[in-house]
């Protein structure tokens, strides 16, 4: 299996109810590390484009007001298998069908606030980590 990097952010749902550190937990505790990290709000503008994929859909306008309510942790998750494998500590899109023990059902109140997200295939998290954060702001681990 190949080390891979893959873009999380944590929500302003979860932010907001003071969740970093257990999210953050569960990533470290599934051998993923953190190689970059920045809190930032985001702006309307950086918010559409970054859901561009989505701007056709009837959740679209409640999606970009909701991801730019408050402030996010944007970061860049490295492992083996990391892009699957943080879909999977994430748990399904909506809480409702997570499994036990995902951050989704652990921390999730509903489909539109689901508390982080995560690429989806090798293609997006090339991009999505590109839309936020430059080269040098990332770390490879030296140790
Ligand atoms: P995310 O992985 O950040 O990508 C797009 C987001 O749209 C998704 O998580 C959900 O929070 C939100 N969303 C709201 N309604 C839907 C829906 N019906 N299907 C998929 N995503 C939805």
């Amino acid at each position: 299996m190949a080390v891979e990097k893959t873009f999380s952010i944590i929500k302003p749902d979860a932010v907001g109810k003071n969740l970093i550190g257990k999210i953050l937990q569960k990533f470290e505790d599934n051998d993923l590390q953190i190689v970059a990290s920045k809190m930032i709000h985001m702006s309307k503008e950086k918010a559409e484009g970054f859901y561009g994929i989505h701007k056709d859909k009837p959740f679209f306008a409640n999606l970009i007001e909701f991801i730019t309510s408050g402030p996010v942790i944007v970061q860049v998750l490295q492992g083996e298998n990391a892009i699957m494998k943080n879909r999977e500590i994430m748990g399904a899109t909506n809480p409702d069908d997570a499994k036990e023990g995902t951050i989704r059902k652990s921390f999730a109140s509903s489909i539109d606030e689901n508390a982080v997200h995560g690429s989806d295939a090798p293609e997006t998290a090339a991009v999505e980590i590109a839309y936020f954060f430059n080269n040098d702001e990332i770390c490879e681990r030296t140790r």
